[in-house]
């Protein structure tokens, strides 16, 4: 059987950066994060006899992800199915913007492999298999602003949504700098910052009272509020990845650049703050008034490469177009 789905890449808010169990990948902390519409992924997924191993297709290339054909043994493991697949992904936005996304990734791959296998999941559940191939998939499910609860067990931690992509007047820039070629990825970073930065104590202190004011943000549909929230937060978990042993800088100099300008802008009235995944690019959150002026200075730096705009996106779900 085939299908397809799509699905939103997101942000932290308040970030992800920790996990209790590597392999059922339960977080140390709830975070939340907005998806973002302006990047997605569209996946095609086909379960059959005709496949003799699973096979993977990214933007139109094999792609040797071994985490791919894990995430599939899961899912055939629920779906009680031996058959092999073939998957293929395109992403919705140029390779330029650099931002190789596992959370549009995975939850496009959950909601389209389930589907295919014959489950019907409820999105809880689909949000608990989405988090099994990376945790911040499993926020994508609901899509818009979501929380994924760090719960003690699989069972119990999965994403829900705290407002709707429309509840706030909310814009990110993305603001792509040029790439580096070596990055730590996720899981290998937060095992070396749990385990070594002497401040992850002090942000795991902060985190209730940042998650606490995160959510009032939202109930009082505040996008200035979320945008300046998800700076500090920024920080705090940036400040966890310097003082990690060894250090884990995922800054480069055009990353500072864009920190730099977003504070000239502030301090030039506009209401724009930044915010930083593990990556050197930098979404800039803003009003939506805000939104095009802020790209504009963006957009005339030089070491910035794109900028691209996105709203709030809405939750990952199936769609009729299949990729083959
Ligand atoms: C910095 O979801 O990529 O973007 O579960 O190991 O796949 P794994 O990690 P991943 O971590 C994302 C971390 C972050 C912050 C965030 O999105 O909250």
């Amino acid at each position: 059987m085939k299908a397809s789905a799509v699905a939103c890449a997101n942000q932290g808010l308040v970030k992800y950066w920790g996990k209790t169990d590597e392999r059922l990948r339960l977080p140390t902390n709830d975070s939340i994060s907005v998806c973002l519409d302006g990047l997605t992924t569209h996946t095609t997924v086909e379960f059959g006899r005709a496949h003799a191993r699973d096979e993977f297709v990214l933007n139109g290339r094999p792609s040797p992800d071994p985490r791919i054909p894990r995430h599939l043994d899961l899912i055939r493991s629920l779906a009680h199915s031996e058959l092999r697949a073939r998957v293929e992904s395109r992403n919705g936005f140029p390779a330029s913007v650099g931002m190789a996304s596992s959370a549009s990734g995975f939850a496009a791959l959950t909601v389209a492999a389930t589907a295919a296998a014959g489950m019907h999941p409820d999105p809880k559940e689909l949000s608990r298999i989405a988090r099994r191939g990376s945790g911040s998939a499993s926020r994508s499910i609901p899509g818009g602003f979501a929380e994924l609860r760090a719960g003690r067990d699989d069972e119990r931690t999965y994403a829900a949504r705290l407002a709707g992509p429309d509840d706030l007047d909310f814009r990110t820039l993305i603001a792509s700098v040029a790439t580096t070629p070596k990055k730590v990825g996720s899981s290998e970073g937060m095992r070396i910052t749990s385990e070594t930065s002497p401040m992850f104590a002090s942000r795991m202190s902060y985190l209730p009272g940042a998650l606490t004011r995160m959510k009032e943000a939202l109930r009082s549909r505040d996008p200035a509020k979320v945008a300046h929230l998800a700076e500090i937060d920024t920080l705090s978990m940036h400040a966890c990845m310097l003082t990690s042993d060894p250090p884990l800088i995922y800054w480069t100099g055009g990353t500072i650049d864009v920190i730099r300008e977003v504070i000239a802008l502030r301090e030039a009235g506009r209401r724009a703050f930044f915010s930083i995944d593990a990556g050197q690019n930098v979404f800039v959150n803003c009003p939506a008034v805000d939104a095009e002026p802020v790209r504009e200075r963006l957009a005339s730096l030089r070491s910035v490469t794109s900028v691209l705009l996105s709203r709030p996106g809405g939750p990952a779900k199936l769609v009729e177009e299949h990729l083959f």
